[in-house]
């Protein structure tokens, strides 16, 4: 595969780009594989993305985006040059090069659930052909790539690995809504079952990134994945804990971190918030734990503290809001409570596993009329009973008995949240004033 010149990644081929002939294959169109499809068809690769969700396919037929790191007119640019396609059918992957996995990994009763990778892999094993490379994208649990992903494609092709095909893992690292650091500028881990799959998998990815970083099994980048995540949820339990007690201690938790945060060496700030959310945290360690604790027989406690402190996070901003309302006279129940924020995290749209909803659901359970501000909301996501969707506005925020600042979107004027509301309890630490009291 020759070096390209890419130039933008907004627009769908910029003229330098050379045209490949080399079908590449995602399978999974969601926040991993679709902004991964749109790269690979914008260096110059002809990209087919399957999924097995008709809506998502009939959308992306039809231009239209859900990934908010894709915005619909780069998808349409590639429609447009017909560099990519999606489908339903695996039929259209036949004869594939490469065949990239992004599909969910969900728990089922605090297990690993592969079923998705499973489906994927017998689909895929059928269209597997002599000399195409597939690879796992998926976060899942070192052993995954050789013991489950392996045998179901070598069964249902008839083919062998590494003698007919190469077979390899690289994690992803795609930060939903980070501008600074997205899937071209992010160096990519990547390995393969034996040195020519990872030969196949690197110079693949050197294509679509500025650095590859090899490892020397696909279980060392299985458990590179699972590393970076379980670091983050580490160090943010670590901090939440430290939260509850500073204000017990007189102490203000955010000026120590951002003053621990000026030591040059040994020390990397992480901030608390109402828990934590999205995939990458309260699931993924899981793998890690599940495959630890089966494999070895031992319990991995950092992970299971971590997870312990993050969980309790939404019950611990609950009770500060009724302690606050309680000081100012009124009872959680039959009070108007104005949630800001209800995603995972600052400017995204993505509610899975947000802390904020088990926040909006307590709330409501004990009585509170709760109101809630997400500009990024759509449509197809469904609220927790008893929650409605209000504009941002200063009638909003002063008719609340209390506003609970949840996620930190930038759309938001925090001066303005500081100034109209009687209370604040702000878990992001972004208002101040006399009203705002903060984790
Ligand atoms: N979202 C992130 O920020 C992020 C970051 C790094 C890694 N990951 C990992 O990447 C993987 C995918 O995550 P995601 O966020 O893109 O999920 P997602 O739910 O956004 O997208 C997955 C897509 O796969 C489709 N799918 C399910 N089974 C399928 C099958 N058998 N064949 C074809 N399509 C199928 C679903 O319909 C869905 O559209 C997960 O393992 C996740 O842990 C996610």
């Amino acid at each position: 595969m020759g070096a390209v010149t890419v130039n933008s990644v907004h627009t769908a081929q910029p003229s330098s780009v050379v045209q490949r002939t080399e079908m590449i294959a995602v399978v999974g169109q969601g926040y991993v594989g679709l902004p991964l499809a749109m790269r690979a068809a914008e260096v110059g690769y002809r990209v087919v993305g399957i999924d097995v969700d008709a809506q998502r396919v009939k959308k992306l037929e039809a231009g239209q985006s859900y990934v908010a790191d894709v915005p619909s007119e780069r998808l349409q640019a590639a429609l447009d040059l017909g560099a990519y396609s999606a489908s339903t059918d695996y039929g259209d992957i036949a004869g594939f090069d490469v065949c990239l996995i992004t599909v969910p990994t969900p728990l089922r009763d605090g297990a690993p659930d592969l079923s998705c990778i499973e489906d994927a892999a017998r689909a895929i094993a059928t269209h597997l052909r002599p000399g195409a490379t597939v690879i796992l994208e998926s976060t899942t649990y070192p052993g995954t790539t050789e013991e489950v992903l392996r045998p179901l494609l070598e069964d249902g092709s008839g083919l062998r690995t590494p003698e007919d095909f190469w077979l390899g893992y690289s994690p992803e690292r795609i930060d939903p809504g980070n501008a600074d650091w997205r899937l071209e500028n992010t160096p990519k881990v990547v390995s393969g079952i034996d040195p020519t799959s990872l030969e196949a998998v690197r110079s693949f990815y050197d294509q679509l990134v500025s650095h590859t970083v090899a490892v020397g099994s696909t279980r060392t980048a299985e458990l590179t994945k699972l590393l970076e995540n379980t670091f983050r949820h580490v160090n943010i339990a670590m901090v939440n804990e430290l939260a509850i007690f500073a204000g017990e201690l007189g102490a203000d938790v955010w000026e120590a971190i951002a003053a621990a945060g000026t030591k040059p060496f040994g020390f990397m700030p992480f901030t608390p918030g109402p828990g934590v959310g999205g995939h990458c945290l309260p699931i993924d360690p899981a793998y890690l734990s599940w495959q630890v604790k089966r494999k070895i027989g031992i319990q991995s406690r950092f992970i299971d503290l971590a997870d312990e402190v993050n969980h309790s996070m939404p019950r611990y901003v609950v009770q500060r809001v009724m302690r606050g309302l309680n000081e100012r006279r009124t009872s959680v129940n039959g009070s108007r409570v104005l949630l800001l924020g209800l995603a995972y995290k600052r400017n995204v749209g993505d509610f899975r596993e947000s802390p904020a909803l088990e926040v909006a659901r307590m709330l409501s359970a004990l009585g509170a009329e709760v109101r809630a501000v997400e500009p990024y909301a759509q449509a197809t996501q469904p609220l927790p009973d008893g929650v409605s969707l209000v504009g941002f506005s200063r009638r909003e925020l002063a008719a609340a008995d209390a506003v609970v600042v949840l996620s930190d979107h930038d759309v938001f004027d925090y001066g303005i949240v500081a100034a109209e509301s009687r209370y604040v309890f702000d878990t992001r630490h972004r208002c101040s004033g006399p009203s705002v009291e903060t984790l």
